[in-house]
């Protein structure tokens, strides 16, 4: 009786696998009773779509595209329970070997989130995963080596051994990531992993981030948590946190309680010290540094209309401005008054908590766009300084002053960077947008290139990013309109971008490569706060994300099919990323295939 009802459950199981799914030669996995004419099919069989995706074409399911050399996967799978995993950690330092203590903990949980009904396997496959890191330091900036290799190796004697192999413990994370990828849901109990794996991995560019504007929208501190997760799950390492703007100033200065009193939208949407603290702590565990921006002297209104009141004159000008129009960007309006010396130690109050808050090496980003010099040039105090200190009132006067306020404040960064930390060797670069005063044809009279980072936001086809490489500048790439994911929402006159005109965005192709930090996609919210922040995000970034780690040259419909995996995953981790195709095209490869019509 015992045996017939064993042999019925196996019966029911089997059922319940139902058809086995193949993988062709071009990357397509079908149902083997749905065979697609013309595609030429491998003889291994796999129990589900996904099981198929794991091993099917060169990346498998891995997000983003590793970069070899080298790479190779097994269409055999081992079945496991991943709490009966084990691990072995080696470094050189305490730290690091904490670091990767934590990150296996935040492996587990996410391969937790794969299992399709029941972890636990009755007698699961044993896997011993090996992680060495050779070098102790936890600093993350744009030299840290995030290169990796990963290696799978199952035999009938040994069971499985993972070896991870990382300069850092941030390379080091990225490999469990990706040995994340190589994981589905078994369609009965536990995990499969592909069983034979030789990855080697390193991106292309040290800098692929994600701007947040929490200014427009306060955010509150779980979703950034979870922005940060999905950052982490697409190897996304910056987090450019655009956390004050002219509309809110949500962020604590413990030496300025003012900002936040003035400038917060309520005393419940803020952003305290000690949470900031504890938020980049969370993101380094993930391989992302967050550089705060402290935008100015434009965009700046909420939180600094106090000065008169307190004595210490305009700190902002043209803040009462109607029509904002003609001396704004946007409404509110408003701009530092560059001739006001309270305005600089203010900022240099704000700067030093900055650099309190974050790593040693962390820098901070200036902001410095939109500046409108007919504000300044409409206050008859600062026409009047001006001319007592030798200025003129003409454009390339303005120019100038307006250089000299980013100069003061790299001057007061410098400083606080030899208080903060009198063992950092060099000068840190500080970063700004592109504006007028980063034209290349008088940029350097303004801004030293050792000293500037500068983050453009044009057309692809602008002439900006190769005239200032040629000059030595380092820089941010972020694409304007592709790379703007808020776009087609709110504004009538922008447009939406699908994933695919994110991915194909061209990265500058020139042999100053290596001032090519990388690039952001800017998540502005004007029209986004908590309830939509996620599906305007994800998957979309995703695609930037792979442009950013392997710069491919691959047309988006080879593969569509690993990015839909990649946007189920994020979904399994809880980011409500949005749908990119209908559910048919998602469930029948190829199918929807259409070179005239595609999502
Ligand atoms: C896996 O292990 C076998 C036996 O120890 C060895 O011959 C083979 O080279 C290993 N393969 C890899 C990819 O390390
Ligand atoms: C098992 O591992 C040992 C030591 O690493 C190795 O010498 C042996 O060849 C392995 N056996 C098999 C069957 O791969
Ligand atoms: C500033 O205003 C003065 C008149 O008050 C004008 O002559 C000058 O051209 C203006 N400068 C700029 C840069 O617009
Ligand atoms: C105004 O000042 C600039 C330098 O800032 C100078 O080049 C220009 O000649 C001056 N214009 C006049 C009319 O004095
Ligand atoms: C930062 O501090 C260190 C140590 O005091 C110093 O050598 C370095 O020059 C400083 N950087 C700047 C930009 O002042």
């Amino acid at each position: 009786m015992k045996w017939l009802i064993i042999i019925w459950i196996l019966l029911v199981l089997n059922a319940a696998g139902g058809t086995k799914w193949l993988c062709s030669r071009s990357t397509v996995c079908t149902p083997e009773n749905r065979k697609l004419q013309g595609e030429k099919y491998r003889v291994a069989r796999f129990e589900s779509q996904r099981d198929c995706r794991l091993s099917c074409g060169k990346y498998g399911a891995v997000w983003p595209m590793p970069t070899g050399p080298g790479i190779s996967l097994s269409h055999s799978r081992v079945h496991f329970d991943p709490q009966e995993m084990q691990f072995s950690v080696e470094a050189p330092s305490e730290a690091a070997t904490q670091f990767l203590h934590e990150t296996r903990r935040l492996f587990v949980a996410n391969l937790l989130r794969e299992c399709a009904r029941d972890c636990t396997v009755a007698s699961s496959a044993r896997i011993v995963v090996l992680a060495t890191v050779i070098s102790g330091s936890l600093v993350l900036d744009w030299r840290t080596h995030e290169n990796y290799k990963l290696a799978i190796n199952s035999t009938l004697g040994n069971g499985t051994v993972v070896h991870i192999q990382a300069t850092t413990v941030y390379g080091a994370r990225h490999a469990f990531e990706t040995l994340s990828n190589l994981v589905t849901g078994s369609v009965t109990r536990g995990l499969l992993l592909v069983s034979n794996v030789l990855i080697s991995d390193r991106p292309c560019y040290p800098h692929r981030g994600l701007l947040l504007d929490t200014a427009r929208h306060f955010m509150p501190l779980q979703h950034v948590r979870r922005t940060l997760d999905g950052m982490a799950a697409s190897k996304m390492n910056v987090l450019h946190w655009h956390v004050v703007d002219a509309h809110s100033f949500p962020l604590e200065i413990t030496r300025v309680p003012q900002m936040q009193l003035y400038g917060a939208y309520s005393s419940a949407q803020t952003y305290s010290r000690k949470q900031v603290v504890e938020l980049m702590k969370y993101a380094r565990l993930r391989g992302i540094r967050i550089i705060v921006e402290i935008d100015g002297p434009s965009h700046t209104n909420s939180g600094w209309q106090w000065g008169p009141d307190e004595g210490l004159g305009e700190l902002s000008v043209c803040l009462q401005r109607s029509p904002w129009e003609s001396p704004c960007a946007s409404p509110p309006c408003g701009q530092l008054n560059p001739m006001n010396d309270n305005v600089y130690a203010v900022l240099k109050a704000i700067f030093r908590q900055v650099a309190e808050m974050g790593a040693p090496e962390e820098t901070v980003h200036m902001g410095g766009d939109e500046v409108q010099l007919s504000c300044w040039n409409s206050s008859m105090q600062i026409q009047e300084k001006m001319l007592s200190q030798g200025y003129n009132l003409s454009e390339k006067s303005f120019l100038h002053l307006w250089a000299q306020f980013h100069r003061r404040n790299l001057l007061a960064w410098d400083e606080i960077n030899r208080s903060e930390h009198p063992d950092i060797p060099e000068p840190k670069p500080v970063i700004l947008w592109s504006s007028l005063l980063t034209n290349p044809d008088t940029i350097e009279r303004h801004l030293p290139k050792e000293r500037f980072i500068i983050q453009t936001w044009v057309d692809p086809h602008d002439s900006l990013n190769r005239k200032l490489l040629e000059l030595g500048y380092r820089i941010i790439v972020s694409n304007a309109n592709f790379w703007y994911l808020d776009h087609g929402f709110g504004h009538a006159k922008t447009m939406y971008h699908n994933w695919r005109t994110v991915y194909e965005a061209d990265m500058p192709d020139i042999s100053e490569a290596q001032l090519v930090l990388g690039g952001e996609v800017c998540l502005w919210t004007e029209s986004v706060d908590q309830n939509t922040l996620e599906s305007r995000i994800w998957p979309r970034a995703g695609a930037a994300a792979e442009r950013l780690w392997a710069n491919p040259v691959e047309s988006t419909v080879l593969i569509e099919r690993r990015f839909y995996r990649y946007r189920e995953r994020l979904l399994d981790r809880g980011i409500q990323a949005e749908a990119v195709a209908p559910r048919f095209c998602v469930l029948n490869e190829k199918l929807c295939d259409d070179p005239y019509f595609v999502y």
